[in-house]
Formats: C-alpha cells, sequence, structure tokens
C-alpha cells in the first residue's frame, strides 16, 4: 500500500443547494462519484469513490471559516461569502480557482419608483438593508455615498417593502426576486462566481495528495 493511500482522506466544506449541485458535474469529470445527496440524507460527512476526498456538508457562510481553521482542507464558496469573511480574517485562504459555478451578480435595488439617482445626487443619507456589509460598506465608501448600512441574514427584499431600509444589496441571478417583490436593480456592484479556497497550511503539507484534485477542478472548469 502507498503512504498516499494510508494518509487520512482530503475533506473538502460544501454547503448543500446550489453549490452542490453544480459542483457534481465537475467531481464526475475528475472520476469522483458521492456516496449520497444530501438533500436527500440527513449526513453530514460524505464519502466519494475517491478514497482521498470526503465531503462535510455546512452553511455556506461557514465554508471559509471550516477551510481556513483547517478542519477542512478545501472547500467551494461564493466570493461574496469570501469578501465578508475575508474582512475579518484577511488573506486566510488560498483561492487557486475560479469555478465559475452559481453565477450571479451583487446588485443595489430599491422600491420601484423611488429615485435612486435623484437620492444619491441629493445627498440624502440612505438605508441600506444587506447581508453583505462588507461589500456594500466598499461600495458606497468608493462611490462616495454616505449610508447607514442595516444587517439582514436573509429575505433582504423585504426590507423596502416594509420600511426597514431604503435600499438593498442583495444577489440577482434571474431577477424574478426582485420581480416578486415590485423591486428593481439600479446598480451592478459585481459579478459573482463561487471558488475553490484552500487552506494554507495544507496546501504545504498534503501538497501531492491536494494537487491532482485541484488540477482536475482547474480542467473541469474550464470546459
Ligand atoms: P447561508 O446558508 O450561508 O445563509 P444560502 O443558504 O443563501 O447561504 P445558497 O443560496 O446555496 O446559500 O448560496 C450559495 C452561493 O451561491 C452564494 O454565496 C452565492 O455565491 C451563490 N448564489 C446565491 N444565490 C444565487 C442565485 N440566485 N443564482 C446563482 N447563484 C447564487
Ligand atoms: C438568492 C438571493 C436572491 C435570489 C436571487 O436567494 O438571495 O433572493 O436568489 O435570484 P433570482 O434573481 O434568480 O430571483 P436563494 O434562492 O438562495 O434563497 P435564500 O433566501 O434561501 O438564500
Ligand atoms: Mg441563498
Amino acid at each position: 500500500m502507498s503512504s498516499q493511500a494510508l494518509a487520512r482522506p482530503l475533506t473538502m466544506a460544501l454547503s448543500k443547494g446550489r453549490i452542490f449541485e453544480e459542483t457534481l458535474p465537475l467531481l464526475e469529470a475528475a472520476g469522483i462519484r458521492v456516496s449520497e445527496n444530501p438533500e436527500q440524507s440527513r449526513k453530514l460527512i460524505i464519502a466519494t469513490s475517491d478514497p482521498n476526498l470526503r465531503l462535510i456538508i455546512v452553511r455556506a457562510s461557514d465554508v471559509p471559516t471550516y477551510v481556513e481553521y483547517g478542519a477542512a482542507d478545501l472547500g467551494i464558496a461564493g466570493k461574496d461569502v469570501l469578501i465578508e469573511h475575508a474582512a475579518q480574517h484577511p488573506g486566510g485562504l488560498y483561492q487557486p480557482i475560479d469555478l465559475n459555478i452559481a453565477k450571479c451578480r451583487l446588485a443595489v435595488a430599491v422600491r420601484k419608483g423611488f429615485d435612486y439617482s435623484a437620492a444619491v445626487h441629493q445627498g440624502a443619507r440612505l438605508r441600506v438593508a444587506t447581508k453583505y456589509t462588507q461589500a456594500a460598506r466598499e461600495h458606497f465608501a468608493a462611490k462616495g455615498v454616505y449610508v447607514d448600512l442595516i444587517k439582514l441574514y436573509g429575505s433582504m427584499e423585504l426590507a423596502p417593502l416594509v420600511g426597514l431600509a431604503d435600499a438593498i444589496v442583495d444577489l440577482v441571478s434571474t431577477g424574478n426576486t426582485l420581480k416578486a417583490n415590485d423591486l428593481v436593480a439600479v446598480e451592478d456592484i459585481m459579478p459573482i462566481s463561487s471558488r475553490l479556497v484552500v487552506n494554507r497550511a495544507a496546501l504545504k503539507t498534503r501538497h501531492a495528495q491536494l494537487q491532482p484534485l485541484l488540477d482536475a477542478f482547474e480542467r473541469a472548469s474550464r470546459k
């Protein structure tokens, strides 16, 4: 038996839902199948057909934490999540590959009929509700717009409808959620996709196990 086969498997942190679904074809391209689907199973540790790799299922915004502390050797997280994490832990994660999955954009949206440009022009202090306070703070600071940020953990689209905020900063993909709530996007902040993130110590100590997997993800994400 080779020493590699004796080493503990690499642990990759994924969130269920769209990231898991969109990662499956990348794993398949690398010849890796998963032993069960986290949407059906309640299991949080999932074996794969590769004895060198197991998956753990965590909340999307917890992926960087598991990887940074080395509880996972690598993981997949949206750029939105990585920006918020980096605000507290700068440079903590190695981010070698943009996988081009879970694509959407971060945008400013307001209630239909709210004159956002006029408000900005008049120097009104805007109340902005968002889960993405770091990205929002940087965006408005770069524009020189004063905002009061209100931290939310989800359903941002509701905030302008019930008078909690004038605007939101949220992810937009099809635009259906905005439309269903009579909101319109008034400014794009940045395109978002998910990246592979790697623990910095594992990159050195587990290089022989990691490199073939990183190469496989790199190839699969280019297809
Ligand atoms: P958490 O559990 O941390 O609250 P979440 O439940 O919102 O996160 P997901 O909705 O699965 O987790 O989002 C995971 C990632 O997918 C986000 O960080 C973002 O990068 C991307 N994403 C979110 N919404 C969309 C969307 N509508 N279309 C495409 N990609 C998206
Ligand atoms: C995400 C995001 C928006 C929505 C945008 O929510 O937070 O609400 O997608 O997508 P759309 O432009 O295609 O409508 P998600 O589906 O992840 O639900 P969540 O509130 O559980 O995160
Ligand atoms: Mg979501």
